[in-house]
């Protein structure tokens, strides 16, 4: 059942290019860029109408929820608020009927999701959700739904589940744009090309032929190259031997099991990938772990850097997109600021950028996307970092200590 994996983890982290490709298809078409999404019960004129979106959800699914607000926000120019399911019902929300709810949700059971459902339905919200079971009980009291076609997920820390939630968050915030009529259809393409071209970019970084094929330790992919400043000892300063994704995290795993703290950082939509990794690694590593916005850092965080502190950078960027590239630039004056203070570097960065290896000890390259769709790709080396720490460490991998794969108690 495990497929020949050690664990369900590490098979669903490979199972994350058929999920996407998954929950993509029958709703897109590459020759017009429209979305087409399943019948719903809220109708386009509800859409255009809509006042804001308001997102419910806990954990992962939170995370997923944190960066659709940047895909929503952007694609469609509609505000979006997001919020802890737990905490939803006790802020008293403020009524307001054309505000349209948004449940994400794995299971579609976790109990303060469908409180936080009933509260919305209460205030007069329609609600919709993006779900993983079919006919689970999230769906039955909203008034659509997008189904992540992940398939069953068994391990309780969420991988595949989490970039197929990404996934359904992209297509919806390409529909909503299509229907209020914020995006070009020329832009509609081209980000519907360049989705239908994850799933690709996933298998190579997971090293499997194709989306279908089960995945394979063996093989190319992209280079580990430490750079000449990493304090790193002679043999891994000559190690730039090509090894596949996952052999550089359990390499990174080798160097860094250890450490008792961790830091993720990120900014704009790579910052909730930031707290997606910390999440990871301290649910199945047991090793304590925080993700933090990149430029917050010099407002107390950096007190904690020290020569012993692994700091998990995301620093990716869309050559492309303007913004992105200003984040980026950004990133890098803060990444400065914890080699400064000797604190050491995992960067998570694009194939060929070359200026940031020159400034951190480790560098993880992933394959180019646009910048709404980087999530997607950026947090699979984290659930591999988090994967091979925790294997070294001993833990249970698929079921950690405490926890539960659905929580259905509030
Ligand atoms: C973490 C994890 C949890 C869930 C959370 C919500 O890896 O899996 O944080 O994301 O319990 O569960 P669902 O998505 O089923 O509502």
């Amino acid at each position: 059942e495990k497929a020949g994996y050690k664990h369900f983890m590490l098979k669903e982290i490979n199972e994350q290019p058929r999920a996407i490709r998954d929950t993509t298809l029958g709703r897109v078409s590459l020759d017009t860029g429209k979305v087409f999404l399943e019948a719903m019960q809220i109708s386009d004129e509800d859409l255009r109408n809509a006042s804001q979106i308001t997102i419910a959800a806990c954990g992962t699914s939170w995370h997923a929820g944190l960066a659709g607000k940047f895909m929503i926000e952007r694609l469609a120019r509609l505000p979006v608020e997001v919020d802890y399911a737990s905490e939803y019902r006790y802020r008293d929300p403020i009524a307001d009927p054309r505000a349209i709810g948004l449940l994400i949700t794995q299971s579609g059971e976790t109990a303060d999701t469908l409180a936080a459902q009933a509260e919305l339905i209460a205030k007069g919200s329609k609600t919709l959700a993006i779900c993983n079971v079919v006919g689970a009980a999230v769906t039955r009291k909203a008034q659509g739904t997008l189904t992540t076609n992940a398939g069953p997920e068994i391990g309780v820390a969420s991988t595949k589940a989490f970039t197929a939630q990404l996934t359904a968050l992209f297509v919806l915030a390409l529909h909503l744009a299509q229907v209020r009529g914020t995006i070009s259809d020329e832009e509609s393409l081209h980000l519907v090309t360049e989705l239908s071209k994850l799933p690709g970019k996933l298998a190579s970084m997971l090293n499997i032929n194709s989306p279908d094929a089960p995945g394979s330790s063996e093989g190319v992919a992209a280079p580990i190259r430490p750079s000449t400043r990493a304090a790193a000892s002679d043999t891994e300063r000559r190690s730039t031997v090509r090894l596949p994704l996952s052999a550089q995290c359990e390499e990174l795993a080798r160097l860094f099991h250890t450490s008792d703290d961790f830091l993720f950082l990120g900014r704009g939509i790579h910052y909730p990938i930031a707290l997606e990794g910390a999440l990871k690694l301290k649910e199945i590593s047991y090793i304590h772990a925080e993700g933090y916005p990149a430029g917050e850092m010099k407002h107390g965080p950096n007190a904690l850097i020290d020569e012993s502190l692994p700091v998990v950078c995301i620093a990716t960027k869309d050559p492309n997109d303007p913004s992105s590239v200003l984040k980026y630039e950004k990133t890098l004056s803060n990444i400065q600021e914890v080699t400064a203070r000797s604190g050491r570097v995992i960067a998570i960065a694009i194939e060929g950028d070359t200026e940031i290896s020159q400034l951190v000890e480790q560098t993880i390259y992933i394959p180019q996307a646009p910048e709404l769709l980087l999530p997607i790709l950026e947090v699979v080396p984290l659930q591999l970092l988090a994967y091979h720490i925790a294997v070294r460490r001993g833990c249970d991998v698929d079921q950690p200590r405490n926890l539960a794969k659905s929580v259905t108690v509030e």
